[in-house]
């Protein structure tokens, strides 16, 4: 069925008229002034979560407009789609069901197939947690076969048995990444995952084969003990010399795929029964995206809001700043997650799309990022929403007792008074009037007390959404990812773009290959001055 792109709805028109009458002149400190409630009325509960909207540019008109907008571009049947199995990734003609990789036994397409699938991938993690020969497990993948693991197992430390083995990463193909990960490590006691959706990803084979030359060089006796694959191209990773491989389906998208047989380190750091409360968690934001009404629907709102800000306000950028350290690489994960997905310039009929598509995902853990670029978001010319993301309760592993434990208590509070602090100052800013009642000590004696108070002023009125979880589990975390994939996908079914292919990232792929015999011949011939310039200055 063809759905309407935003811009061709009639409710187009009248959210630029909003815009226009009230929407760019919103003050959000006015409308806390003005209702008493606006908190409980814009903060919203979903699984494991609980959504923190009233500091944003938002008010009653606007969202039933963007709710309007919603159903005239047939979002709630494009979400049926999703999970139905449609074709939806038009371009490469393939289903879009990472939903499926989640659901309960017997309730989502290809079902069997999935249940069997994770059972072997959960049975051969579980019997490498069992095996004390293998201390160290490297997991060589990129892009979606990296981002998503790497970001779990990183996120869920204090649920793994970290003292018995130890998880590398290893995704560029520059050399810097793998040499450091090898030192020091026993051939004979580590296992090697490479990990490939497609089995032709430049870095992760010469990465592969790195590791395994490495691995025979050190005295390593049994490849198809040591090396397996995660891959739905089992036939390369056989040529590959691997015996073990856990396959699976065109329908898996790479940045989704963590819940499939890609999400095997994770299975061998928090085993698997934690696996499974990984699956099950974003499958209660499953249901959760697939039922709860539009109006409090936590994945719907944030992708409405995109929008809003995207299209109407004209912000190009979204800051997500999680304040729990092992949360460190979500913006990364994200970046792919949102921008590989999002980041198109035509629609799905291939026409040249008239607005601003994916915003910059962009951010670090706080409290890091107060210290680095937080001075932009509050005084900085450009408006920056910003997305917290708070747990309530640490867990900081069982070695944390006594003394120390109440003193990383007494820091989880500081970290929450930042966290809350921060959003409360982007908000609220601070006058020119009241930077002048303040004692400035470090001002110059030759600036006047107007100049010195207007550096010390903030606009305020700056957006940001809480995002609050209970406790960082693999249940809140399974919740916490699907909210992200939901939302990106709402976004993109209002755009009307293909969410689901990655045509961007070929065009760089195919000239990387037709450059890499220039770095050995050293021939410029036929290339741009500046590639043919940089060529012979790389290998002058
Ligand atoms: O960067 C492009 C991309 O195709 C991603 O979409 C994907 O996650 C990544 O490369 C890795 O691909 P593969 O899993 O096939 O090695």
């Amino acid at each position: 069925m063809q759905h309407p792109r935003c811009d061709q709805s009639p409710t187009w028109a009248l959210l630029q008229a909003q815009y226009q009458a009230s929407g760019a002149a919103f003050d959000v400190r006015q409308a806390f002034a003005t209702d008493a409630t606006r908190f409980e009325r814009w903060s919203f509960e979903a699984p494991e979560l609980f959504v923190d909207l009233s500091k944003n540019r938002i008010d009653a008109p606007t969202l039933a407009l963007l709710l309007q907008l919603a159903r005239d571009c047939g979002l709630a049947s494009q979400r049926a789609s999703l999970f139905k199995g449609d074709p939806i990734n038009l371009t490469e003609g393939r289903a879009v069901l990472h939903t499926a990789l989640r659901a309960p036994a017997g309730s989502a397409p290809f079902s069997d197939e999935v249940q069997a699938s994770l059972a072997r991938m959960l049975a051969f993690a579980e019997s490498v947690r069992a095996d004390d020969g293998i201390t160290d497990v490297v997991h060589i993948g990129i892009g979606g076969s990296d981002l998503g693991p790497a970001m779990v197992v990183q996120a869920l430390q204090a649920f793994t048995d970290a003292g018995r083995r130890r998880l590398h990463f290893v995704s560029n193909v520059d050399g810097h990444d793998l040499a450091p990960v090898l030192q020091g490590l026993n051939a004979n006691r580590t296992l090697f995952v490479i990990a490939s959706k497609t089995f032709t990803t430049q870095e992760t084979l010469a990465n592969a084969e790195a590791a395994k030359a490495w691995f025979l060089a050190q005295g390593g006796t049994d490849v198809g003990r040591h090396f397996v694959a995660t891959s739905s191209n089992t036939a390369a990773a056989q040529a590959f010399g691997i015996h073990t491989s856990f396959g699976f389906w065109d329908w898996v998208g790479g940045r989704y795929s963590l819940w499939s047989v890609i999400g095997l380190p994770i299975a061998i750091a928090i085993g698997a029964d934690a696996f499974r409360e990984l699956l099950a968690g974003a499958h209660d934001m499953d249901e959760h995206f697939a039922q709860a009404p539009l109006e409090r629907n936590v994945p719907v709102l944030l992708g409405l809001l995109d929008v809003w800000y995207r299209n109407f306000h004209g912000f190009t950028s979204r800051s997500v700043a999680p304040y729990h350290q092992g949360l460190r690489r979500l913006p990364a994960y994200l970046q792919q997650l949102e921008m590989e997905s999002n980041g198109k310039g035509v629609d799905r009929e291939g026409q040249v799309l008239p607005y601003g598509t994916s915003p910059v995902v962009w951010g670090e853990a706080g409290t890091n990022g107060q210290h680095a670029y937080f001075q932009m978001l509050h005084q900085g010319t450009d408006v920056i929403p910003v997305e917290f993301i708070a747990v309530k309760t640490p867990h900081h592993g069982p070695h944390v007792q006594g003394a120390l434990a109440e003193r990383l208590q007494d820091q989880h509070r500081k970290l929450l008074a930042n966290c809350l602090a921060q959003s409360q100052a982007l908000m609220q800013g601070k006058t020119v009037e009241e930077a002048l009642n303040e004692k400035a000590p470090t001002a110059s004696a030759s600036l006047g007390r107007l100049t010195v108070a207007r550096h010390r002023s903030f606009p305020g009125n700056r957006p940001s959404t809480t995002i609050l979880l209970a406790q960082l589990t693999p249940r809140s975390l399974g919740a916490l990812i699907a909210l992200y994939e939901h939302r990106v996908f709402v976004s993109g079914a209002l755009w009307g773009i293909n969410s689901f292919d990655q045509w961007g990232v070929e065009l760089g792929k195919a000239l990387c290959s037709s450059l890499l015999p220039r770095l050995s011949s050293g021939d410029v011939q036929g290339l741009d001055g500046s590639t043919a310039g940089l060529l012979k200055r790389v290998l002058g």
